[in-house]
């Protein structure tokens, strides 16, 4: 039963998952959480004090403490597990530049913390007493857990250590370019989800009714070779395509072209994938560039992002007959109802790297956009602000302390999790962010 409100509406609705496949979900999301972490030497387990990363040991025992306060002790009642678990792994109190100076547990004691929560959750499955609300803080918990897997998969990329030496991933195949926009007609669009989505978080709620004008958009995301044309004419030295805050962040960080590119011997572009530095695949997206360098992008090629609104159309939107206007018919996927695979979405690592914009061409949404789901996340226009009649669900710090300050992105990457990456789905940074892996597709002006 997911919770009601006072005058029966589903307030919190879940996947519906059995209590088994919560189980399963549960040891599958591990087993990929130690595969990302299970090579690093102690000294990387703790690495610099970085403003943008967690110490990896410390993000370990906070995923546990996550599962452990929100599912044993909120909705099962228990007493805590580890007396000092608050002070040491609560995000919202532990302050960020704090956790490299903590009396964490050693690796071994964080992998039998994680291990013993884990135990006493699927023991509450399988005796099933985890009914009612407490199905819905399982799904945050794993939620939680796939965020915390992803962000670990780019601290390595961060931080120069070593692709996952667990992950057995085929390399990408050729597929090349996509280049052209396509047609979206304009009309009145659902913004947001309603209760039958299954899963989801606060800031999403509720489906509005939001006024889209005709666009033009690009059917693939800004690739490599694209994005070096714009380094090559020298776009990051000319003030004329930076915002005063894009300009601001350009002459602080001293950036000459996208963090991770080196200048290849010969002509062309090279680039530090985890700790080797690799060709440059032209016809994949870029990736790791901020807001700023994706609007400034634009602006040299006279075109904008799209706004969050109208990625969402452009990916699960439908024309009516005539093709004039918008249907009322929101698709589950961009291409229908069938669960992602590696055939319509990178995602889940499938792939550990961007494919070729081309690729996944039974991914396509109705209008013919390619990829909204997956290989990268990309940048909108719009700010990270709540839907109306936004309210908090339980997890009070997930979005409500970052609106105003922060982009939208949508869609999803190579290291997302397919319960995550959503069309409806509203991740968010700072503008500044290089780290995260994110690209961007655009709009003709
Ligand atoms: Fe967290």
């Amino acid at each position: 039963m997911p919770s009601t409100t006072i005058d029966g509406t589903v307030d919190r609705p879940t996947s519906g998952a059995s209590a088994a496949e919560l189980a399963a979900q549960l040891r599958e999301a591990r087993a990929r959480l130690l595969a990302v972490t299970e090579d690093l030497s102690s000294d990387q387990l703790m690495g610099p004090k970085l403003a943008i990363v967690n110490p990896v040991r410390w993000e370990l025992g906070h995923v546990a403490w996550f599962h452990e306060y929100w599912t044993l002790r909120h909705s099962h009642g228990q007493a805590p597990l580890i007396e000092r678990g608050d002070r040491l792994w609560d995000s919202s109190n532990v302050a960020h530049d704090t956790r490299w100076d903590l009396e964490l547990p050693d690796r071994c004691g964080t992998l039998a913390y994680l291990a013993d929560v884990l135990r006493r959750q699927e023991d509450h499955l399988a005796r099933g007493d985890a009914g009612g609300d407490a199905r819905y803080f399982y799904e945050l918990s794993i939620r939680h857990e796939d965020m915390h897997i992803e962000a670990l998969a780019y601290t390595r990329q961060t931080l120069g250590y070593g692709r996952p030496a667990a992950f057995d991933r085929p390399p990408p195949r050729s597929a090349g370019p996509l280049p052209g926009d396509v047609d979206v007609p304009g009309g009145t669009w659902r913004l947001g989800v309603t209760t039958d989505e299954g899963f989801i978080f606060d800031n999403e709620k509720w489906a509005h009714a939001v006024e889209v004008a005709p666009f033009r958009i690009a059917r693939a995301p800004v690739t490599n070779r694209e994005f070096a044309a714009f380094v090559d004419a020298g776009g990051y030295r000319q003030r004329k395509f930076w915002s005063d805050a894009g300009w601001a962040w350009r002459e602080k960080t001293g950036a000459e072209r996208p963090v991770y590119w080196q200048p290849n011997s010969g002509d062309g572009w090279t680039w530090r994938r985890y700790d080797r530095v690799e060709a440059l695949r032209p016809d994949a997206p870029v990736v790791f560039v901020s807001w700023h360098e994706a609007e400034a992008w634009c602006r040299w090629a006279n075109r904008r992002l799209p706004s969050e609104v109208e990625w969402e159309v452009a990916a699960v939107g439908e024309a009516r007959e005539s093709g004039m206007r918008l249907s009322d018919r929101k698709r589950r996927w961009p291409w229908g109802d069938a669960t992602p695979s590696r055939n319509t979405a990178n995602l889940d690592f499938a792939f550990d790297a961007p494919l070729d914009v081309a690729d996944c061409p039974a991914g396509d949404s109705a209008f013919g956009c390619r990829q909204m789901i997956g290989n990268v996340w990309e940048w909108t226009a719009s700010d990270f602000a709540p839907f109306p009649g936004f309210a908090a669900d339980p997890y009070r710090d997930y979005s409500q302390p970052w609106f105003g300050t922060r982009k939208v992105l949508r869609g999803g990457c190579w290291a997302t999790s397919g319960r995550i990456a959503r069309p409806a789905y509203r991740n968010f940074f700072t503008p500044d962010r290089t780290d995260v892996f994110a690209g961007f597709r655009t709009c003709a002006v």
